[in-house]
């Protein structure tokens, strides 16, 4: 479903992607490991169009997207939860997701409310400004926004990080559905082992803006990996 090769990423002369391929295939879950800094983030952008690779090739069902803008990739299918927990503070829950549907191609209202089904957390909040809301609630919301679009494939930067273990189980669970009921693809970073022993099919451990380790994961056990991430 996504086909990632040769992606090298820079920041001025600052190189910080170095060759990178990464393939997911149809309903599958990848994810991106590495210690603070070796680029996942980058990688995201890159994958995303949010940052322009200086080379390489993005692939998405087939279809080169190297060159497209980021919203039409969001169009054809590829859903995108920065790190962070993005979400507009200022508006409340129930518009930053209206908001997120208006700028949509299909329009459909029922998309919202199969977001929150994800999430019957936000249904208690959806008057409430998104500002105000906890860490791993602004976090659920900011994946729900990504859901709005109804994404085949979500693409997902940290989203434990920073947030209580309660909500994180949540989030967890969350994607676990979303990706084995509803057969989504998955392209998530995170660096929280046990979790992605969990939810993980594949894994990619990035160092110094390279892939240096990959398999299924089984292999995640290795003590390579432990190296790699430094626990
Ligand atoms: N906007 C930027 N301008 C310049 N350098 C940047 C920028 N963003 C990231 N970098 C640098 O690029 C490298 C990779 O950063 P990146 O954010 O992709 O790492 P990461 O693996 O996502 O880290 P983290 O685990 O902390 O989120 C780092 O050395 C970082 O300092
Ligand atoms: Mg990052």
């Amino acid at each position: 479903m996504l086909q990632v090769t040769g992606l090298e990423a820079a920041y001025g002369r600052a190189r910080v992607l170095f060759g990178v391929d990464v393939t997911v295939g149809a309903g599958r879950l990848m994810c991106v490991m590495g210690r603070n800094g070796v680029g996942k983030t980058t990688l995201l952008n890159s994958i995303m169009g949010v940052l322009t690779p200086t080379a390489g090739k993005v692939v998405f069902d087939g279809r080169d997207v190297t060159k497209l803008p980021t919203y039409e990739r969001v169009r054809l299918g590829m859903g995108y939860v920065p790190q962070g927990h993005e979400t507009f503070p200022q508006l409340t829950v129930w518009e930053n997701l209206q908001v997120t549907l208006e700028a949509t191609a299909h329009r459909d209202r029922a998309a919202v409310d199969e977001a929150l089904d994800v999430f019957p957390r936000l249904k208690e909040m959806l008057k409430r400004r998104a500002g105000f809301l906890s860490g791993g609630q602004q976090q659920q919301l900011a994946i729900a926004r990504a859901l709005v679009t109804r994404p085949r494939m979500l693409i997902l930067d940290e989203p434990t990080e920073g947030i209580q273990p309660s909500i994180v189980l949540e989030i967890e669970a969350a994607i676990e559905r979303l990706h084995r009921e509803k057969g989504l693809a998955v392209l998530l970073v995170e660096q929280y082992l046990e979790l992605a022993l969990r939810l993980a099919d594949a894994f990619v451990i990035l160092e110094g803006g390279a892939v240096q380790h990959s398999g299924t994961a089984e292999d995640l056990r290795d003590d390579k990996v432990k190296r790699l991430l430094a626990i």
